[in-house]
């Protein structure tokens, strides 16, 4: 059985249209109206055991509106979810002792309590055995250095100790789900790289599965295999990596590398299907680049070997970044990406 199984889950906000001005704030006490939201959309999947799996979408999607619903936090307004055979809203204890959760944008933990005494008191709270414990603490350690700021008060951390302290409270009772809403906003490259060494430690040793929100393109190339997208509400692609490459890529690039000097033709090519050409003489370079749909890179490549010395060339496909970055802005890629 899928560890988390989500169907059809919807939710529905009523936010309160507030008027403008002295006259549209009596007017709201007298008759307060309310416009309805749908930040989650009928949105199905489900997740098996020790996958990693990013949950993507632009700002106001409905990710962490998601979250909340399988953390417990929020109560669905209809559709059903279940992790790990309870029903999280319902059984908020017994969920409680099997997850982890980490939202980035802020912290779990006691603000005037040294990190070391935090983690005592989840030992506590958690009943965690003094032998898992040391172990978890001894790995979380090596891994994401936090020995240099143990015994500081959690105000007192920059952003990045924070957030890896946040991360060892969070799996510090080897919960068999973790969800991380934006683990790495803000963090500097060196603390990233331990993060997600981290996670990916982790996951391989524990099989623990864990589902990320991120804006950060990196992020979902170095840990997952899976991404889920989502807008308005509403799911858009489901599948791995390398099928959203491959079936949404349309767009690649190609660099020729010429000869400086031979280069002599107007620059009118758009019969080869090119969208974009520059030339960069210091490198004796040209970028060239099409949809894939449209232009053939064997003719592209054969009508500039007619006309100038070509070295070498190579042919990038576009990145995983732009990728997504088009599926935000196609709105009919609702309807094209409905897959599962
Ligand atoms: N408590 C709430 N009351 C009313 N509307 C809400 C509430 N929480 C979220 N929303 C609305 O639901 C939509 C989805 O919000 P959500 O926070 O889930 O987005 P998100 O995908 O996490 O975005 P981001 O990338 O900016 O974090 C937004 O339009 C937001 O304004
Ligand atoms: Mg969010």
């Amino acid at each position: 059985m899928s560890i988390i199984q989500v169907d059809q889950l919807t939710k529905t906000f009523h936010r309160p249209i507030r008027g403008t001005g002295a006259l549209g704030a009596i007017r709201d006490l007298i008759n307060r109206r309310y416009e309805e939201k749908t930040a989650v959309d009928r949105i199905s999947f489900t997740i098996e055991r020790g996958e990693i799996v990013g949950y993507l979408g632009p700002n106001g999607a409905g990710k962490s509106t998601s979250i909340k619903m399988l953390v417990g936090i929020l109560v669905p307004t209809s559709g059903e979810v279940r992790v790990d055979g309870v029903i999280p809203y319902k059984n908020r204890k017994e969920n409680a002792s099997k997850i982890g959760v980490v939202f980035g944008q802020r912290s779990q933990l006691w603000w005037d309590i040294p990190v070391s005494e935090t983690f005592e008191l989840m030992k506590y709270m958690y009943n965690i055995p003094t032998a898992d414990f040391k172990r978890n603490i001894e790995l979380f350690t090596d891994v994401l250095g936090i020995q240099d700021f143990m015994h500081v008060a959690v105000r007192q951390l920059s952003l990045g100790q924070r957030m890896r302290a946040d991360l060892c409270a969070a799996l510090l009772h080897n919960p068999s789900i973790v969800y991380l809403d934006e683990p790495t906003i803000g963090l500097d490259v060196v603390v990233k790289k331990k993060i997600r060494e981290f996670l990916l430690e982790v996951n391989a040793l524990r099989q623990t599965t864990i589902l990320l929100t991120t804006h950060d393109m990196s992020d979902v190339e170095k840990l997952c295999s899976r991404v889920i997208i989502i807008n308005n509400g509403r799911k858009m692609f489901d599948g791995d990596l390398e099928r959203l490459k491959s079936d949404y890529s349309a767009d690649e690039t190609m660099i020729l590398h010429v000869d400086h000097d031979e280069i002599g033709f107007d620059g009118n090519i758009s019969h080869l299907g090119v969208t974009d050409f520059t030339y960069h003489p210091e490198s004796g370079s040209i970028l060239l680049r099409y949809d894939k749909r449209h232009a053939k890179p064997a003719s592209i490549l054969a009508w500039f070997m007619e006309r100038t010395v070509v070295h070498d060339f190579e042919i990038k496909p576009a990145e995983v970044e732009d990728v997504i970055r088009d599926i935000y802005q196609d709105s009919t890629s609702c309807e094209l990406g409905e897959v599962q």
